[in-house]
Order: C-alpha cells, then sequence, then structure tokens
C-alpha cells in the first residue's frame, strides 16, 4: 500500500475502535424521537387454541431459510475487539438461526490484512450473512471489484449497501458527494452476482426513497429508522471541536421513525400498478421481542437490532445467550397471546390497532 492509502486505513480503523467505545460507553439513543411502535398494541386473545410449544417462528428471506425471524444488524470489523464481538455474533447467529451483516467492509478494502476480523461465516455456516459498503464509496472509487471482494471474504448471500447522509454530514472527515448514486447502484446489482440490500444507519427510509430504490434494481429494503441509536450523537460524542460537536447535537433526533417507514413501504405494494411487494427488514430502536414482532406484524420480514446486540457480544458469550432466549420468548408470547401459531397469520387484520392515546 502506499502511504495515503495507508493513511486512510488507519483513519478508518481509528474511526471504527471510537464508534464501538462511543456505542458502548456513552449514551447514544434517541432521546425526542421514538420508532413509533409504541403507538400499537396487539389485540390480546384470550384463548388461543394453541399449544406454545408448537408454535413456529420460522421464516424465510431471499431464499434461505431462517429459524428465528431476527437480524443480527451490521456493526463492526477492523478491530481486534471487533473480530472478538463478530465472532461472538456469528456463533449465536448460528446457534439460534438469527441472519447477521458486518459493518463495513471500507477498512479491510484500504487493508486486506484485516479481513480476518469480519470472519463470520467460519462459525455461522448456515446463516443469511450480509456483507456491508457505503453505498456513497461508489464515488469514490469504489466499484464492482470492491463489492464483489467484500461478498467474496464473507462467502455472503448479499451486500448490504448503507446509505447514510447524515452520519457523514456531521463528520468531520465524512464522504459528502452523494451524487448519481441511484444510476451507480442500478449498474452494480446488474453486475453483482448476490442480490443488493439497500439500508439507512438509524434516519430511515421513505415510501418514496424505497420506490426509488427498488426501480434502482435493490432485492430488499432495511428501513433502519429512527427511534434507536443515533449516529449525530455518536459523531457528536467523537467530535474534535464545538463546530462539529453542535452539529451532531442539533440532528440527534432527526430521521423518520422505523413504524412510519414499514407502513410507508409496506403501503407502496397495495396501491394501483406499483410495485410488488420487496423484502422488508425493520430495524431502528427495536428493543425487544415485543417491538421487533410489532415490526413483522406492520410488514417486515425480519427484524434487525444492532445496539443491543453488541452490548451483549462485549460482554461475554452468555450475554448474548441469554439476550437471544428472551428475545425468542417475547416473540413466542406475542404469538401464543393473539393466536397465531406462525408468523404469517400476524398479518390478519385487526392483531396489531392503534393504542388508545395516553390519557
Ligand atoms: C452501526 N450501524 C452500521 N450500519 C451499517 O450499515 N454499517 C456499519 O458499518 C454500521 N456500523 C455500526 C456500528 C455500531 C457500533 C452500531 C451500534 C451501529 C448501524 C446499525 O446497523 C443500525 O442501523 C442502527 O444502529 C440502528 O439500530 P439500533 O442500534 O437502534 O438497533
Amino acid at each position: 500500500m502506499n502511504t495515503s492509502a495507508n493513511n486512510g486505513a488507519l483513519n478508518t480503523q481509528t474511526r471504527k475502535a471510537d464508534h464501538l467505545r462511543v456505542c458502548l460507553e456513552e449514551d447514544v439513543q434517541s432521546h425526542r424521537i421514538t420508532n413509533g411502535l409504541e403507538r400499537y398494541r396487539f389485540t390480546h386473545c384470550c384463548l388461543p387454541e394453541l399449544n406454545r410449544s408448537e408454535i413456529d417462528i420460522s421464516t424465510t428471506f431471499l431464499g434461505k431459510a431462517i429459524a428465528t425471524p431476527l437480524l443480527i444488524s451490521s456493526m463492526t470489523g477492523g478491530t481486534e475487539q471487533a473480530r472478538l464481538i463478530n465472532q461472538r455474533l456469528a456463533q449465536t447467529a448460528q446457534r439460534y438461526g438469527l441472519a447477521i451483516g458486518v459493518g463495513s467492509q471500507r477498512v479491510a478494502v484500504e487493508n486486506p490484512d484485516l479481513t480476518a476480523t469480519f470472519a463470520v461465516r467460519q462459525y455461522a455456516p448456515d446463516a443469511l450473512i450480509f456483507a456491508n459498503l457505503g453505498a456513497v464509496q461508489l464515488n469514490y472509487d469504489y466499484g464492482l471489484s470492491q463489492c464483489q471482494k467484500a461478498v467474496d471474504w464473507l462467502e455472503a448471500d448479499a451486500l448490504i449497501l448503507h446509505l447514510n447522509p447524515l452520519q457523514e454530514a456531521v463528520q468531520t472527515e465524512g464522504d459528502v458527494n452523494f451524487k448519481g448514486l441511484f444510476a451507480k447502484i442500478e449498474q452494480l446489482v446488474k453486475a453483482l452476482p448476490v442480490p443488493v440490500v439497500a439500508k439507512e444507519v438509524g434516519n430511515g427510509i421513505s415510501a418514496a426513497m424505497a420506490q426509488r430504490l427498488i426501480e434502482s434494481g435493490v432485492a430488499a429494503i432495511d428501513v433502519a429508522g429512527a427511534g434507536g441509536t443515533s449516529w449525530a450523537r455518536v459523531e457528536s460524542e467523537r467530535a474534535k471541536d464545538a463546530k462539529q460537536r453542535r452539529l451532531g447535537n442539533t440532528f440527534a433526533d432527526w430521521g423518520i421513525p422505523t413504524a412510519e417507514c414499514i407502513i410507508g413501504i409496506r403501503a407502496l405494494s397495495s396501491a394501483p400498478g406499483s410495485s410488488t411487494a420487496v423484502p422488508l427488514i425493520a430495524s431502528g430502536g427495536l428493543r425487544n421481542g415485543l417491538d421487533a414482532t410489532k415490526a413483522l406484524a406492520l410488514g417486515a420480514d425480519l427484524a434487525g437490532m444492532a445496539l443491543p446486540f453488541l452490548q451483549a457480544a462485549s460482554q461475554s458469550e452468555a450475554a448474548i445467550a441469554e439476550l437471544c432466549e428472551a428475545l425468542i420468548a417475547e416473540i413466542v408470547t406475542v404469538l401464543f397471546c393473539t393466536g397465531c401459531a406462525s408468523l404469517s397469520e400476524l398479518r390478519q387484520d385487526g392483531i396489531l390497532c392503534p393504542a388508545l392515546p395516553a390519557s
């Protein structure tokens, strides 16, 4: 590598280490905006006519069987701490049948010695695995070859392209040229042999943007809506000067709540002449199995979580196992107490209704 590439790799690595530290040590969640799911409640069924132990929470996504409808959202890689976290998360994905994403692999494209810190396939041979790169990198010399490498290193089933204009805008060193990306995504989707998923990072994807992304050929959408981890807050915490800190703080609660994204995107498929239902991941501020199941009932196919898995993975393998078992018990309990034998039954009319406004 030449010296400037070397510096770039080092900067990216330092930024990744900062992100983990800030997310684990500081309060990085939105306070004045919620995921919107509190506006809904399930209709309780007092006599489910089901045996709880026979409830089926398995599903399929992008053609792959998934035992538990949860995704460990894209987070990390590039450092020794990240390697251990990815290993623990991957072992969990395999054990409980979850899908899993890794953090942006840009650091490994810049320094291929770091690919091992993203190694998840060896620990999760059967899991649905997502590679990850920022879509904006397509404007900074990335193309098919870098995307293909990111997929190959992981033996990934699909590539997530994350869309993060706010995060880049509030970062001192952000990449802020987002011009012409729809056309580049369209080209990439045609050439890459695996499906491409468009994902936000906690500010949400509107129905109109989802429509354009689907028209560009993406195979699935992860809304990553507002109400959970706030990247403006994260970047504000690691800002070097007052101006950057203020910028991040001002936008700490910016974005479209997760529930609103799901409803808007699902309404697209019922509009006359519109595209068919795209596979949909809901994430952004989901914190328990009840949130996850509400997101599924609103129309998502998988529910993703980032921060809760990071917090557990940084503690121990036992902590992640405990989290997974709690999440699964919560999802099963929702199905049982709504009289649903499987996830598809959650989509019946009247299962989820608007909650009464608090008096
Ligand atoms: C993230 N997220 C993220 N997303 C992405 O597409 N590529 C990435 O590299 C990262 N990196 C990253 C690091 C850490 C430490 C966290 C906590 C998160 C965003 C993540 O996938 C998710 O969209 C948001 O965090 C919102 O979900 P939660 O945290 O509210 O459940």
